[in-house]
């Protein structure tokens, strides 16, 4: 019989899981109070509120000592995608909806595999370990942004714990599985704004990484990276989806993107300036060729120089109906004859990430 460990919150009740579950688990069950002594196993169940964010950093820890192939399951609440998002960013290789019932667990415990999960099959892209890699990553991130930008579409506020988590469950599947795998997941998603945002943020997070960025940096990079195109919600879909390359008119609305963004986010709360900031000032160059205010040089702050380089170059090595991806050399040799437009050293700090080197 397969070995659980569960661990639960103070809501959780024991003995209910396990007359639940005692006949085809062998269970072993600790309070979320009391893990810290207690050493994580191989298959590990989580029956705790994740809408405490309190709770968050004791179960990273806590995590930190699992075996690399444990297979890590949250039981959320149905239809919570904050909790389903938070789940994911703490390495979660599943979530089920409570009650939990041995069906549910046996599959994401990976010991049922006879269905294929067909909510990832949009997804995949013929890649046989898509799902099972970090498909869930790629799936979190994709409804917080679809969450994200249906409240920008229809002028309600952004929330920005969403954000937060949904950015977060980039970067964990970023630092665990590096940016390669990364680009290789999202590539397969149809969208393809969402698809350019989930690149964006995988790479701005893993060119932080690079250049020893701190990690509250790190962590706005990421929440600019999900929000930066925001304002595209408010792009007609003719234009946002063309299937080809725009034309001047549909140019110059698309261009309208970085104001509707900051539009869109002022009705939100506290989203702070330097976060307005990345939105509003992504397309700026440093010749003062960019748009929307035709900043230059000193008035492009660097972590604006950085989102500005990890979009174009996101950009570039998109997925599209009409074209095949442009290989990361490829597009890093057009940031180079960028020249002057773009901040030099960063350019050259950003190499390794372009060209596939930089450290998992
Ligand atoms: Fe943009
Ligand atoms: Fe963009």
């Amino acid at each position: 019989m397969l070995q659980v460990s569960i661990v639960g919150g103070a809501h959780a009740r024991p003995e209910e899981l396990r007359k639940r579950l005692g006949g085809h688990f062998d269970i072993a069950f600790t309070r979320l109070e009391e893990i810290e002594g207690s050493v994580p196993g191989q298959y590990i169940l989580f029956d705790v509120d994740l809408s405490d964010p309190s709770l968050i950093i004791k179960i990273k820890d806590w995590l930190k000592g699992k075996p690399g192939d444990a297979r890590v399951v949250f039981a959320t609440d149905k239809s919570s995608r904050l909790q389903n998002t938070r789940a994911y960013a703490l390495g979660a290789t599943d979530v089920i909806s409570r009650p939990v019932d041995v069906r549910g667990l046996a599959q994401a415990l990976g010991c049922n595999q006879t269905e294929p999960k067909d909510e990832f099959a949009a997804l995949a892209n013929g890649s046989p370990d898509f799902a099972a890699k970090a498909a869930p990553g790629v799936k979190a991130a994709v409804e917080g942004l679809q969450d994200i930008f249906s409240s920008a579409f229809a002028g309600k506020p952004v929330e920005p714990e969403a954000v937060a988590a949904a950015g977060e469950a980039i970067v964990h599947d970023v630092e665990a599985h590096g940016l390669s795998t990364w680009i290789q997941l999202v590539r397969a998603h149809h969208s393809q704004t969402y698809q350019h945002c989930l690149l964006v943020t995988g790479v701005v997070v893993g060119f932080g990484q690079q250049i020893g960025l701190s990690q509250a940096d790190r962590k706005r990079l990421s929440f600019a990276g999900m929000l930066h195109d925001i304002g595209k919600a408010r792009i007609p879909l003719e234009i946002l989806e063309k299937p080809g390359p725009l034309n001047n008119e549909e140019r110059e609305v698309m261009k309208r993107h970085p104001q509707y963004g900051i539009d869109a986010l002022n009705e939100a709360r506290n989203v702070p300036q330097d976060m307005l900031d990345l939105v509003l000032h992504h397309h700026e160059l440093l010749d003062g060729t960019g748009y929307p205010h035709g900043l230059s040089g000193g008035e492009i702050p660097d972590l604006v120089r950085i989102m500005t380089i990890s979009d174009i170059f996101g950009a570039l090595i998109e997925r599209r109906s009409y074209k095949p991806p442009m290989s990361g050399d490829a597009a890093y040799k057009i940031l180079l004859d960028m020249g002057a437009k773009l901040d030099k050293d960063l350019v050259r700090a950003f190499s390794p990430v372009a060209l596939g080197r930089a450290a998992a």
